[in-house]
């Protein structure tokens, strides 16, 4: 080979590196959904006219993403318990968008009860035809260190984060594989490809989301058309600290939770879109520092459990003397 297409060659290997690196530090999502979302196909063009079943619609990160889809011109199907803010919700997205009343369809579910989940299905696909996207997002989370929790609790978190996701897509893939085209995307978790204190029975419920999607996928090898995809976010701004549970089943957290660090909900939201936009299979989606221990847990695990377990060290401590676990990393016991 020629000196000089060698020397170009290793100056543009240096300059894609320089920009990896760089960019790293300013980041908020792996390279292949960043990428995604400042070269890719664009949310408003691909998602337009979609019909997109959002669970967990009435708060927090499945709220914005009605609102972000709703100005995409997606039809929507709004799904959680409270049938009143999902009401608010609607009202919200046909402010922001030129969607019309019926575009969007309200449509109250609780996760857990499993056996409604067939007729809600059916229910959805009568009102608009079909469904392109289904986004399994409602979900809780924990608060409560192990030797402390009752068993009860670990079972209603399979319950709902695990088992009322896989029923609901049991019942929405078969109409996807029929129309040979689709997309399932689940809200997992950072916890549902590492651990952290605090959060034993979550971080299981969203390993087993991230195993069970991650086997799915490869049983759909025939469906080049149908899009599996798992989000797991680092820390958001939404009402998860407030809803989570603690040790015993009917106890509420006591504190708000801290919010300061976590990232803006509309960022996460407009980033999964752009994710789904682009069929990207797993997205991690958090500010640094945090993005960068999604990293070291996937190529150091050896260093990641070192800093891992020194910062769960100070968790812990700071939980047990009463500091608010999210604000734990960054307020002193008192
Ligand atoms: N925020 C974060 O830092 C973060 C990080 C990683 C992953 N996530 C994941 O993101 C997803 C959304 O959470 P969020 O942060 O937006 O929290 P959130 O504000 O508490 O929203 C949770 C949603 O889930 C719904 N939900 C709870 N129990 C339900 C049930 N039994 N049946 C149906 N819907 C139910 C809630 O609605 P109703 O109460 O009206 O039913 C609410 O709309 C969750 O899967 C969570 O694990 C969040």
């Amino acid at each position: 080979m020629d000196f000089c297409v060698v020397t170009m060659l290793y100056y543009l290997i240096l300059l894609y590196i320089s920009i990896h690196l760089l960019a790293f530090f300013f980041t908020d999502a792996d390279f292949t959904l960043l990428w995604a979302s400042l070269l890719g196909r664009k949310s408003e063009v691909k998602l337009k006219g979609q019909v997109v079943w959002v669970t967990g619609a009435s708060s927090g990160i499945g709220e914005e993403l009605a609102y972000q889809l709703a100005r995409c011109g997606s039809r929507l199907i709004l799904s959680a318990r409270r049938e009143d803010e999902l009401r608010r919700v609607k009202r919200q997205c046909l402010e922001s968008s030129s969607l019309k009343d019926e575009d969007i369809l309200v449509l109250p579910l609780d996760l857990l009860e499993r056996t409604t989940h067939e007729a809600k299905t059916q229910a959805a696909i009568e009102y608009f035809g079909h469904i392109d996207i289904l986004v399994n997002n409602g979900g809780r989370s924990q608060r409560s260190l192990f030797l402390d929790t009752s068993v009860d609790v670990y079972q209603a978190l399979m319950e709902l984060n695990f088992l009322g996701t896989v029923s609901l897509t049991k019942q929405v893939l078969p109409h996807m594989t029929q129309r040979g085209t689709g997309s399932i995307v689940t809200v997992s978790s950072v916890l549902g490809l590492a651990g952290a204190p605090l959060a034993t029975g979550y971080a299981a419920s969203k390993h087993a989301l991230q195993g069970f999607f991650n086997s799915l996928r490869t049983e759909l090898y025939h469906y080049p058309n149908i899009l599996i995809s798992t989000v797991c976010p680092g820390p958001v701004q939404s009402f998860i600290a407030q809803n989570a549970f603690t040790e015993d089943l009917h106890k509420p957290v006591t504190s708000p939770g801290y919010q300061g660090h976590k990232m803006p909900t509309r960022r996460c939201a407009s980033l999964i879109l752009a994710g789904i936009a682009n069929s990207v299979k797993e997205m991690w989606i958090a500010q640094q520092p945090f993005l960068a221990f999604y990293y070291a847990w996937q190529y150091t695990p050896t260093f990641a459990w070192f800093v891992t377990n020194l910062l769960s060290k100070k968790r812990v401590q700071n939980f047990k003397s009463g500091v608010d676990a999210d604000s734990a990393y960054f307020t002193k016991p008192k």
